[in-house]
């Protein structure tokens, strides 16, 4: 073997070695990415809260478990206590003993006070027909509705020029949902002497363009919202994840901020559509 053959045969070897050495980095790269996306799809196939099929599955069984309550409460307690009115009224008009007479209006009293209750209880788990109703009148009974119920205050403000019946009735149902559950943590845990509902139009300067921005507000209590919104907190509180998988489904950002100093403010953004 001549020396230009040696040199011949060296730069070769070199160059297959060069060769393998960039296919074995190259099928480990290959190995790395395709670990990180497996451990990728096992997170959020563990974590449901981030597959939107499931999210669409819980909140449909959800809505329709609420749908089936308020018709069976209309169809039976409601109708009962509408009969048994009616008898104690028949019983207090042919009443003649006084002591009697004043025990009997107390009943009566207490049954309509239930009755109220149960009213509000499925006007809650109903949905106002969200397709025939502009957005902003359903948006004003729910908070005049809320006032109605526990006697706090709910101001709603919406910009003048800002429609919002360009979203769809799912969409609506949605964001009406969120309203709700954030009216009814006011109530239940606030505290407070009144609740506001403001909806503005904001721009986003990082996509060039507009957002709906949806506040939920209350100087009441408040509460750790970081730790109550860590990601893994399990909880038996419902609310909360109800309403942040309501706003994946939206597309939009969820958050709460809430303390004891400020109080708790629910925040929705939307993109414009
Ligand atoms: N506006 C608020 N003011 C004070 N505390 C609040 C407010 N909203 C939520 N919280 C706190 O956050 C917790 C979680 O709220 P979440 O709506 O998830 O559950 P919940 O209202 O207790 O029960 P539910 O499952 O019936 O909604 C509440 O228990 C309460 O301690
Ligand atoms: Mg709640």
């Amino acid at each position: 073997m001549t020396e230009l053959d040696l040199q011949d045969l060296t730069s070769a070897l070199s160059l297959y070695t060069s060769f393998f050495i960039f296919l074995v980095v190259l099928t480990f790269a290959a190995f790395i990415i395709l670990m990180v996306i497996l451990i990728h799809n096992i997170k959020s196939r563990k974590n449901p809260k981030n597959n939107r099929q499931f999210i669409e599955e819980t909140i449909a069984v959800q809505e329709e478990e609420r749908r089936r309550i308020s018709q069976e409460l209309h169809d039976t307690v409601s109708q009962n206590i509408k009969a048994l009115l009616l008898t104690q009224k028949e019983v207090k008009d042919h009443c003649r003993d006084t002591n009697l007479l004043t025990e009997l209006e107390k009943i009566i009293s207490l049954e309509k006070k239930n009755q109220k209750e149960l009213r509000a209880i499925i006007q809650n788990l109903s949905v106002p027909a969200l397709a025939s109703i502009p957005f902003k009148t359903v948006i004003n009974d729910l908070c005049e509705q809320f006032y109605a119920q526990s006697k706090i205050p709910c101001k709603f403000f919406v910009d003048p020029d800002l429609s919002l019946d360009t979203f769809t009735t799912e969409q609506k149902h949605h964001i009406l949902r969120i309203i709700q559950e954030a009216l009814n943590n006011t109530r239940a845990h606030a505290k407070t002497e009144e609740t506001s509902v403001v909806i503005r139009k904001i721009s986003d300067p990082q996509k060039n363009s507009n957002l709906i921005r949806i506040m939920i507000f209350d100087d009441g209590l408040g509460f750790d919202s970081e730790k109550q919104m860590a990601p893994g907190n399990a909880t038996s509180h419902f609310g909360m994840s109800g309403m942040e998988m309501r706003a994946k489904l939206l597309g939009g950002n969820f958050s709460v901020n809430s303390s004891p100093d400020t109080g708790t403010e629910v925040q929705l953004e939307l993109p414009l559509q």
